[in-house]
């Protein structure tokens, strides 16, 4: 294991994703540009946690000769947060057009900040399946925690964490709570307002991407 394999958050370091998430944060982008911002910065990130799964060695005929090549080694299963973590399915289906989908329907309660599950319907978990958790934010962490919670019950064993901005509270709550779930993020922000969001953040990334302001 490297070095960048022990961190937990990845913190994903690249110039075109600094670009889109500037994008993203920026007040006056429309939801059709913040949608393709969000399916672009969703396919970086997806090739970077991609280099955490496992590959098998496989031979491949070229119509000159045989030679050596690689296919992935377990099945993959997407398991977007609704509504916000949709935006993210379509740039991670990309590069991984065999992925299963699973939907997880979670909410925050604007006066708790409690997360209320109202929706769940997830593909059959095989022992080796690599799940990757799609929300773009990471804030109180109240509704990841509840969706990777979901995820175990239905035998989720290898689970990562692909969010776009990420919170130090939610962080340090996904760490205590799920010590086992690989955090991948697009930026690592300073804090939480007494509301629940993220500053300097992006806003509500649902209303943002739906246009439902
Ligand atoms: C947002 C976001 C996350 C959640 C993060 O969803 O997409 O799911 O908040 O906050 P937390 O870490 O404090 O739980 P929201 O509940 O606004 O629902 P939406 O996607 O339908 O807009
Ligand atoms: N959910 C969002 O969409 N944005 C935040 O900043 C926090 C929670």
């Amino acid at each position: 294991m490297d070095s960048q394999q022990k961190t937990n958050p990845v913190i994903i370091n690249h110039p075109l994703i600094e670009r889109e998430v500037t994008i993203l944060r920026n007040k006056y982008t429309q939801h059709e540009q913040f949608r393709s911002a969000v399916k672009r910065i969703a396919t970086l990130l997806a090739a970077e946690i991609m280099k955490y799964a496992e590959y098998n060695k496989i031979n491949v005929e070229t119509p000159l000769e045989t030679t050596s090549g690689v296919d992935l080694r377990s099945q993959v299963i997407l398991a977007p947060v609704l509504r916000a973590g949709l935006g993210m399915v379509s740039g991670f289906l990309a590069l991984i057009p065999e992925a299963k989908v699973s939907h997880i329907g979670i909410q925050r309660n604007e006066e708790t900040l409690e997360p209320v599950v109202y929706y769940a319907k997830a593909p059959q978990v095989v022992s080796d399946s690599m799940i990757i958790l799609l929300d773009p934010m990471l804030a109180t962490g109240g509704s990841s925690d509840a969706a990777i919670t979901f995820l175990k019950k239905k035998g989720s064993k290898n689970i990562v964490f692909a969010c776009l901005v990420a919170s130090p509270e939610g962080v340090a709550l996904i760490q205590e709570k799920h010590p086992d779930v690989k955090i991948f993020a697009a930026a690592y922000d300073r804090c939480l307002n007494e509301r629940g969001y993220i500053l300097p953040g992006l806003g509500d990334a649902g209303d943002r991407m739906f246009g439902t302001l």
